[in-house]
């Protein structure tokens, strides 16, 4: 099983997208392992965006983030990084498809809703910086057995 680290934004937040967003995931068949409710620090926000540190965009990137609380889970499943990354869609919403979550419910690149790992190494990076190991509570689905075929 691999891991990636997901992030509901701010904006996603404060619509009220949290329910729909987690819902989405679960049915997919990925299993939540931790999650937690969170204004980030500046720290954290640089340490989690340290490729863009220098992009121009940074500045309003940082003060979107620490506008309100995110909400931070960790999913495990197969290939859960590219599926998720999939499943959310592209960057700039108004490029995303429709069925994925930012296609669905974002409209501006600066308020595109949720954030997830986009490779096992920063997954593994992004997960670290944010759950200590005793916050991830590994589990069987009872479903797990037909989700996949092995
Ligand atoms: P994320 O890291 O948040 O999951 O998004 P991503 O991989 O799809 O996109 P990335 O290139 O890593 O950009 C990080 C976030 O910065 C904001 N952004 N604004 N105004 C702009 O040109 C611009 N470009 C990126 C977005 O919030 C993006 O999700
Ligand atoms: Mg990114």
């Amino acid at each position: 099983m691999d891991r990636t680290f997901v992030m509901i934004k701010p904006d996603g937040v404060q619509r009220g997208l949290v329910g729909e967003i987690v819902s989405r995931l679960e049915s997919k068949g990925l299993k939540l392992i931790a999650a937690r409710f969170e204004i980030l620090s500046e720290k954290r926000i640089n340490e989690q965006y340290r490729e863009h540190l220098k992009k121009p965009f940074f500045p309003s990137l940082k003060k979107y983030i620490m506008g309100g609380p995110c909400f931070l889970m960790v999913w495990e499943g197969r290939d859960v990084v590219s599926i998720v990354r999939k499943v959310i869609g592209a960057t700039n919403p108004q490029e995303a498809s429709p069925g994925t979550i930012r296609g669905d419910f974002g409209n501006d690149i600066g308020r595109n809703v949720i954030h997830a790992s986009d490779s096992h190494e920063s997954a593994a990076h992004e997960i670290a910086i944010h759950f200590k190991p005793a916050e991830l509570f590994p589990y069987t689905r009872i479903d797990e057995s037909v989700i996949y075929e092995y």
